[in-house]
C-alpha cells in the first residue's frame, strides 16, 4: 500500500474497502471503550491552508483516543511556502513527528510535501480530491445498507474537488454514480474518464445529466454539496442563478427519490441554498452520522498509516531508562 493517502486513486478496491472494514472495527472499539493506545505517544502534525471544523477536530480527537497527540498548525501560523520551502517543512517535521496531515489550497503542493516527507501524509482536503471524507461517506453507505456495490449514489450540484474523490472511490467500488449538474459545473473530461476506467474494472454505472429528477429517481443515496467555497466569493451571484432553484434538494426533489434514500452532506452545509431545513433535518437525512464517521475514518486511516511505520513504542519498555534519567537529574539539582 501507498504511503500516503492523498489520492483515491493510488488504492486498489481491495485496499479501500480493508480500510472500510477496519473503520468498523476501530468505531465498535471505541463504542465501547475497549480501544487500545495503538498510537502511544505518537505525535501527528496538522497543517491547515483553510478553516475546518470537522476535519480538525475528528483528527485531534482521534490522536488522543489512540494515545497520541497531534499538533494543530491554523491557517497562516507556519513558514509553509512563504518563508521557507515545503520540502524544508515536509523534512522538519518528519523529524519531529510520526505523521501529516494537510488541508491545503493547491494539490500539488500536497505532491510536494509527499515528496520531501519520510513520515506518512494524510490529505484533509485539497483543490484536487478529499479522500478522507469519501472513505467516510462509503463507511456511512455501508453502515447503512451493509453493502457497497450496485448501491445507486445520486449527487445533486458542483464538480467540488470533495465530488472528485467521491466518484473515484465510488467507480472503484462498483457503486452506480448519478449525478446533476448544469453542464459548466460538471466534471472535467481527465476526472470523469479516471473514473469511467475504475468503472469499466469495477461494473459501476456512471451517469452525468443536466436533469436532478431524473439522477434522484435511481437513488439509494442523495448527496449534495456547498456550490460555492473559500476563494469563490466573487462568483457567489453567478453560481447561485446557475443551481438556484432547480438544483436545490428539497422536499419535492426528495420525494422523486426512492422512500428509503437517505440524505447525505459532507458538511459545512449553506441551509436553504443547496439543501432546504425540512430535508437536512428529516427523518431521510444521516448527515450526523456521516459527520461522526469522520472521527472513526480518521482512526482507521492514522491506525493504518501511521500505525505501521510507528517505532515500537510499546508502555513495557517505557520504564527502561526511567533509572538513568533520574541518576543524570540528580546532577541537576
Ligand atoms: N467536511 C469537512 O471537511 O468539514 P470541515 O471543512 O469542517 O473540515
Amino acid at each position: 500500500m501507498k504511503k500516503d493517502y492523498i489520492d483515491i486513486q493510488d488504492f486498489t478496491a481491495e485496499e479501500l474497502k480493508t480500510l472500510i472494514e477496519l473503520t468498523g472495527i476501530v468505531k465498535k472499539a471505541s463504542k465501547e471503550r475497549a480501544l487500545s493506545d495503538l498510537l502511544y505517544k505518537a505525535s501527528l502534525a496538522m497543517i491547515f491552508e483553510e478553516p475546518s471544523t470537522r476535519t480538525r477536530v475528528s483528527f485531534e480527537v482521534a490522536m488522543t483516543q489512540l494515545g497520541g497527540h497531534a499538533i494543530y498548525m491554523k491557517p497562516g501560523e507556519i513558514h509553509l511556502g512563504a518563508r521557507e520551502t515545503i520540502g524544508d517543512t515536509a523534512q522538519v517535521l518528519s523529524r519531529m513527528c510520526d505523521g501529516i496531515e494537510a488541508r491545503l489550497l493547491k494539490h500539488k503542493d500536497m505532491v510536494e510535501l509527499v515528496k520531501y516527507a519520510s513520515v506518512p501524509v494524510i490529505s484533509g482536503l485539497t483543490d484536487y480530491q478529499h479522500p478522507a471524507q469519501s472513505l467516510c461517506d462509503i463507511f456511512t453507505i455501508y453502515e447503512n445498507t451493509r453493502k457497497i456495490k450496485g448501491v445507486n449514489l445520486t449527487f445533486i450540484g458542483d464538480s467540488t474537488e470533495n465530488f472528485n474523490s467521491l466518484l473515484f472511490i465510488s467507480s472503484k467500488l462498483g457503486l452506480n454514480f448519478y449525478m446533476a449538474s448544469p453542464k459548466k459545473y460538471q466534471p472535467k473530461e481527465t476526472i470523469l474518464n479516471e473514473a469511467l476506467k475504475n468503472a469499466k474494472e469495477s461494473g459501476s454505472k456512471i451517469v452525468i445529466t443536466e436533469d436532478p429528477k431524473e439522477a434522484v429517481s435511481h437513488a439509494d443515496f442523495v448527496y449534495t454539496d456547498l456550490w460555492w467555497w473559500v476563494g469563490q466569493e466573487d462568483e457567489v451571484e453567478e453560481r447561485r442563478a446557475a443551481f438556484m432553484p432547480k438544483y436545490q434538494v428539497n422536499e419535492k426533489l426528495m420525494k422523486l427519490a426512492s422512500p428509503h434514500a437517505k440524505f447525505m452532506h459532507c458538511l459545512p452545509a449553506s441551509r436553504n441554498t443547496e439543501v432546504t431545513d425540512n430535508v437536512i433535518d428529516s427523518e431521510q437525512s444521516i448527515v450526523f452520522d456521516e459527520a461522526e464517521n469522520r472521527l472513526h475514518t480518521e482512526m482507521a486511516l492514522l491506525v493504518a498509516f501511521i500505525g505501521k511505520t510507528l517505532k515500537a513504542r510499546g508502555k513495557d519498555k517505557e520504564n527502561i531508562y526511567d533509572k538513568e534519567i533520574d541518576r543524570v537529574m540528580e546532577k541537576l539539582s
